[in-house]
């Protein structure tokens, strides 16, 4: 089996942000309420024009350069998202043919927050197996077009934006490890019930509003401390680590609430944690991964250190993953 690392990484955020200051004046919210429940100050809005796979295609061109490669050379790409372009084809057959990279298969990943690990832990088993030199994963989201913006339990939470990776074969560390999960019971805790096969859109579909996130926050979050903290200690008993050799935690950003949460069970002191939930909100696929960019490009994250990604989403699916940079 090869050695398989990280090689580039990039983001892209759309321009237009909305503050809670701009949340108080379309539901009954304040900014105390969301930034000491969720962490949350602003998050970004993805243009008119902006479907998911002009901004996977941003962060993905950032990524290749990143990582000193050309389109051309990519065998694989894996979009994670639950905002896909269209129903079909796949979000990441739009960024092919945008990226032109005529040599790469290209497939989607649905695993909600967690999508950019499962696509990174994917990504990694092709390389590793020596199919595919050089593959790009990109977790993109346009959650602004599944938001119900008249129901503040969801709508202050979530935002636009992309991260991407490309994987490739390293001299040296890389993976150490990876672990991944599914609770598939928790399905009716966090869905978009509406325009699938189960409820085909229709005008009761639309006039029911359910074509829109639901959520059961409490419940979830009570879940999500403790999926996060069991996928983080099995990662790192998998690599034969404790959290002392980590150098920084990259979690989902759904929470601060539950990030703290989760070091706390960890033991993990909080200045090892990277966190960009404040500017973003919750990203879904997105949040990991421009996390992931945004702590390597700050220096966070050098030669040698120990990183540990985990998150979970809706599913309920979770993963976690150390690696060496
Ligand atoms: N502004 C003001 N008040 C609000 C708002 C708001 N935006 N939203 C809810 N409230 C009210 C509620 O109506 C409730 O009022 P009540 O007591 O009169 O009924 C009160 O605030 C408390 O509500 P809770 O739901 O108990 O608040 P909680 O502290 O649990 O925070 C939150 C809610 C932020 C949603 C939290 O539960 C959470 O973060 N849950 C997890 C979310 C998550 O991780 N999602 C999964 C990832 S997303 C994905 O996979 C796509």
């Amino acid at each position: 089996m090869k050695k398989v690392g990280i090689i580039g990484v990039g983001e892209y955020l759309p321009k237009k942000v909305l503050t809670n200051a701009d949340l108080e004046k379309m539901v009954d919210t304040s900014d105390e309420w969301i930034t000491t429940r969720t962490g949350i100050k602003e998050r970004r809005i993805a243009a008119k024009h902006e479907a998911t796979s002009e901004l996977a295609l941003k962060a993905a061109e950032e990524a290749l350069k990143d990582a000193g490669i050309k389109p051309l050379d990519l065998g694989l790409i894996i979009v994670a998202t639950i905002t896909p372009d269209m129903q079909f084809p796949s979000t990441a057959a739009f960024v092919q043919a945008k990226l032109g990279a005529k040599n790469a298969a290209a497939f989607d990943i649905s695993a909600a927050c967690a999508g950019f690990v499962y696509a990174l832990v994917t990504a990694q088993q092709f390389i590793a197996r020596g199919c595919y030199k050089n593959v790009l994963v990109v977790g993109a989201e346009v959650l602004s077009t599944v938001t119900d913006w008249e129901d503040r339990n969801t709508c202050v939470l979530f935002g636009d934006g992309a991260g991407a990776a490309v994987l490739g074969e390293v001299k040296s560390g890389g993976f150490l490890s990876t672990y991944l999960g599914c609770d598939g019971t928790y399905t009716e805790i966090l869905n978009l019930p509406g325009g699938g096969s189960r409820n085909p859109a229709s005008h009761k579909t639309l006039e029911s509003r359910m074509h829109y996130m639901k959520m059961c926050g409490n419940e979830l979050f009570k879940l999500a401390v403790k999926i996060m903290a069991d996928a983080a200690e099995k990662a790192l008993e998998k690599a034969g680590l404790s959290c002392d050799d980590i150098t920084c935690l990259i979690p989902h950003q759904a929470n601060i609430r539950i990030i703290l949460a989760v070091a706390k069970r960890l033991g993990l002191p909080e200045d090892k944690i990277y966190l960009n939930i404040e500017k973003y909100g919750n990203i879904s696929s997105a949040s990991t991964a421009t996390a992931l960019c945004e702590a390597v490009r700050e220096g966070r994250i050098r030669k040698g250190d120990i990183v540990l990604l985990d998150a979970f989403g809706a599913g309920l699916v979770w993963g976690a993953c150390v690696i060496k940079w």
